[in-house]
């Protein structure tokens, strides 16, 4: 099978070596030479990923028998509705349906209407008066959330990017000046975790937990960013979250996917949800369309059983083989490499030498993000992430290990976050939630069934698979 891969950092690096691995003829259509890519693909091309006309031309000329969305904008720009008319099979929905992430309006209309579970209260102000008025009265700290794609960057959270509900307001009142949508949201309190899933007419395949690091700076300072890392744990929980916990969050995706239905809204691809682990459950913060990033790139290294080819190709025809969807039980623990200033005002251009040999040697992959080659062993990074190098291990401390003495192996001027998987940071996050879910942090209605971190779950699997 051939497939086309459409887009060119390292989450399309990993479903790429992914469908490789598995056998599968690879062609990429990407706007940068991203080098682990093109090493990949049978044919490469330069172009605006978001551009359906030249995407689907490129998808007929190489002749391939599916085709992959990596990121959210060729989604909404209507790439997928165009493969689709073009008979290519599409891994990633229509315009229509991929609504859910790009219109953060349209997610809460949706959801609100059918009913479904675990949303905060919000409401959505239209005019500057509007604006003014319902953040005084919210009434508790909030969250003022452009409606359009930003890349999870234009959210502003009381208390970290503003102080008082007239500095919301302002914000929200600036947003809908330039024409946009905005929502104010209740502030949710807890720890955040990613729950993605294979979904096509046949059902909804859950893939393994993940927790993003979204802001720019070590202990969750600065700016949001498109996510500076992720881990993963062995059980395919986390630290702080339990079975319960992730059960109650699939829930919520799954009774989403029948309120898309119930709009007659086909859906195949991934859905990646955005949680919130609050005191009472999880609760939901966004929907993404497709694979998170860096969230897919963790769970990518951990598929291994099974054939990668064969599970994509089910979700572009609509019936998905649930002996396919297997992930290894290992913890892992991804970085990013990133250019300095990242998230705020990046340093552009700055060329990094990397002696990739070495860091696979060390047990370390390594994923080019939005990178351009630069000749042997080197690249030169964008404005965007760099390169991802994911440890993988049976504890998730360890695989932050391997990833941090693999940094001596890459050269230049970079920036990473050292916290990410550290054993202090594990403990804080499970702290947090014990804390939220203490009997005298007012009474909670979910039983606390929390393990420590990276102790040997009770409820998955003997604990020989679990460590080995
Ligand atoms: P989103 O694009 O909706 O995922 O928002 C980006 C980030 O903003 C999330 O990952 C959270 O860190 C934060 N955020 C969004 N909505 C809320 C909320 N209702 N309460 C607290 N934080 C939020
Ligand atoms: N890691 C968040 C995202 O993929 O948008």
């Amino acid at each position: 099978m051939r497939f086309l891969v459409v887009g060119g950092g390292a989450r399309e690096h990993a479903i790429a070596r992914t469908l490789e691995r598995a056998g599968a003829k690879l062609a990429v259509a990407s706007a940068n030479a991203n080098p682990g890519l093109d090493r990949l693909a049978e044919r490469s091309v330069r172009l605006d990923p978001t551009d359906a006309t030249r995407v689907t031309e490129f998808a007929r000329e190489a002749q391939v028998d599916i085709a992959v969305v990596g990121p959210d904008p060729p989604l909404a720009a209507g790439v997928a509705d165009a493969l689709r008319a073009a008979e290519i099979p599409t891994v990633g929905p229509d315009r229509a349906a991929a609504q859910i992430e790009w219109s953060k309006w349209f997610c809460r209309d949706l959801l609100a209407r059918r009913g479904v579970p675990g949303q905060p209260r919000w409401v959505a102000p239209t005019s500057v008066a509007e604006a003014e008025r319902m953040a005084a009265d919210f009434g508790a700290p909030f969250v003022v959330k452009p409606s359009g794609l930003t890349g999870g960057k234009g959210v502003w959270v009381q208390g970290a990017d503003f102080t008082e509900p007239k500095d919301g307001a302002m914000y929200a009142k600036s947003l809908l000046l330039q024409g946009g949508r905005v929502l104010y949201e209740e502030k949710l309190e807890g720890e955040e975790f990613s729950l993605m899933a294979f979904v096509t007419d046949s059902g909804v395949y859950p893939m393994p937990t993940v927790q993003d690091f979204k802001r720019a700076l070590e202990g969750d300072q600065g700016p949001n960013t498109g996510g500076m890392g992720a881990y993963s744990q062995r059980d395919h929980l986390l630290p702080f979250l339990s079975s319960a916990d992730r059960d109650r969050a699939l829930e919520i995706v799954e009774a989403s996917v029948r309120a898309l239905r119930a709009e007659g809204l086909t859906y195949r691809g991934v859905l990646y949800g955005g949680f919130m682990l609050t005191r009472d459950g999880p609760r939901l913060l966004e929907f993404n369309a497709r694979f998170g990033d860096p969230e897919g790139v963790n769970v990518l290294t951990l598929y291994e059983e099974g054939d990668f080819a064969e599970l994509l190709a089910g979700v572009a025809h609509g019936t998905v083989d649930p002996n396919l969807v297997r992930f290894r039980l290992r913890a892992t623990v991804l970085k990013y490499v990133v250019p300095p200033g990242y998230g705020d005002r990046p340093r552009t251009g700055g060329i990094l030498e990397l002696d990739e040999g070495a860091i696979e040697a060390a047990g370390v992959h390594v994923l080019y993000g939005s990178v351009d080659a630069a000749g042997p062993g080197a690249v030169r990074l964008t404005s965007s992430r760099g390169i991802a190098l994911v440890g993988e291990a049976s504890a998730i401390h360890e695989a932050g290990s391997r990833v941090e003495s693999a940094l001596r192996f890459v050269r230049g001027d970079f920036y990473v976050r050292h916290d990410i998987g550290t054993k202090e940071d594990l403990a804080r996050r499970w702290e947090h939630i014990r804390r939220l879910r203490a009997p005298n942090a007012k009474a909670s209605p979910l039983p606390l069934s929390v393990a420590p971190p990276d102790a040997p779950p009770a409820s998955h699997g003997a604990p020989e698979t679990l460590l080995g």
